[in-house]
């Protein structure tokens, strides 16, 4: 086989068989095929897109291009969740928890990555202690005796995606449907989930941009996970203004912390709730969402899913006493409050842009090389729809440095008030297949 063909082929719009797939995803990995073709190709994908059978027959190929988990020791059924990313996104640090104290196992395995906050498991390191490097036989060990553990993804997960991710990096071809459901579909068959829940975000703060391209991520994404036989489903969010109050690290874990303990906010316990029946109903937990949705509920009043996190901390070296005692998670210098200039309803905050403003405090890192301040971030007092009297507090900051004004500027650009403003709708649908 030639990989000029393969180009030309995909270049002319036919559909790729499932030996040239893999002839360009092993020939790319060991090194036989240069980036220069492989770019063409990916270009060509982009223009002209590719059907279910390709997308499945590349996401395989690239799960399969590396080191594969094997979770068959766990016992049940193992419960995996993504999401395509969001600013302030602190469900997975309440779900892993709270559906694991209902009897589902949740094998979680993350990446860091690079982002305005950091991953779900630089939150959880900014607990005190907390190890997220694990044997698999540990993580193993430790989902069979609690149910849950959430561990950095160790070995070579999907080499492929690696180099193709970086490739379509420097190449302006991320932005393509059929390339980001095969990337994230790949990393989460290789860790070796059976059921898998998709959040697919959209909006300002998310890599879909508007509601149809994030639909038809979403599909792609269910159709992907069937046909290589792990249960899957998606919804689809808005992540047009941040999720919850909490932006950062340390201040996510404490918002996650009143989550299990019934305060949480209303938009990242509906997301909870709803991403968590769902993982319930996979695991076979529950026979109904409903049904599902009312264990969760139960647990979180009887303080079972708080027990399950102080649990999971404990498990991994962590201070359980920071449920009770927040002064012993890490601690922001200076703390500042950034007054409306006027009165009137919230309309917009721009999801993105709060999350820049996080960053630049230090709350998340722009190369992999950078450290994450985890005790900085931001508190957002209101959000879209609230109003607001001038002089109120908007956001409150917490820096490690006095001098604030370029994070204040970048909060005041992207917090609108107008006279009207309405919530936005948070779940836009439940894609089942
Ligand atoms: N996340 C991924 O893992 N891959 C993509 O291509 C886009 C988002
Ligand atoms: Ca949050």
């Amino acid at each position: 086989m030639r990989m000029v063909d393969v180009i030309k082929n995909k270049r002319d719009g036919k559909v790729l068989s499932k030996e040239e797939i893999e002839f360009v995803v092993s020939g790319y990995t060991e090194g036989s095929i240069p980036d220069y073709q492989v770019s063409a190709l990916l270009m060509s994908i982009f223009f002209r897109d590719m059907t279910d059978e390709e997308i499945t027959h590349l996401t395989m190929a690239m799960s399969q291009s590396g080191d594969t988990i094997d979770l068959s020791e766990i016992k049940g059924i193992k419960v995996d969740k993504h999401s395509t990313g969001g600013v302030g996104d602190t469900t997975t640090l309440v779900l892993a928890p709270l559906v694991a104290s209902v009897g589902a196992a949740v094998a979680k395995m993350s990446g860091r990555g690079l982002g305005h906050t950091g991953g779900t498991l630089d939150k959880l390191e900014a607990i005190p202690g907390f190890e997220i490097e694990m044997t698999n036989d540990r993580f193993i060990e430790l989902v069979n005796k609690s149910h849950v553990a959430v561990a950095g993804q160790s070995g070579d997960l999907a080499p492929a995606d690696k180099k193709f991710y970086a490739l379509r990096d420097v190449t302006e071809t991320v932005d393509s449907i059929p390339l980001i459901a095969s990337s994230i579909m790949s990393k989460k068959i290789a860790s070796g989930a059976d059921a898998i829940v998709l959040d697919v975000t959209t909006g300002d703060g998310a890599f879909m941009k508007n509601l149809e391209d994030a639909e038809r991520l979403a599909h792609t994404m269910v159709r992907i996970g069937k046909l290589a036989n792990r249960q899957t489903m998606a919804i689809i969010s808005d992540m047009s203004q941040p999720l919850g109050n909490a932006i950062g690290n340390a201040n996510e874990i404490q918002e996650a912390i009143d989550a299990l303990k019934g305060n949480g906010p209303a938009d990242l316990m509906e997301m909870v709730y709803v991403l968590g029946s769902q993982m319930v109903v996979l695991a076979e937990k529950a026979e109904t969402l409903d049904e599902a949705r009312k264990m969760l509920e139960e647990s979180i009043a009887s303080g079972a899913a708080l027990e399950k996190f102080k649990v999971m901390v404990e498990n991994q070296g962590g201070d359980p006493r920071v449920v009770d005692q927040p002064e012993l998670l890490p601690q922001a210098k200076y703390k500042f409050e950034l007054p409306a200039k006027e009165s009137g309803v919230i309309s917009k905050m721009v999801a993105d842009q709060i999350g820049v403003a996080a960053m630049l405090l230090g709350a998340g890192r722009r190369t992999k090389e950078e450290a994450i301040d985890y005790a900085v971030g931001l508190y957002l007092n209101k959000k879209v729809g609230d109003s607001v009297e001038k002089g109120e507090s908007l956001v409150t900051i917490y820096s490690n440095r006095k001098e604030i004004k370029d994070v204040e500027a970048v909060l005041y650009e992207n917090i609108l008030i107008s006279e009207t403003g309405t919530e936005p709708k948070l779940i836009h649908k439940v894609i089942t297949e």
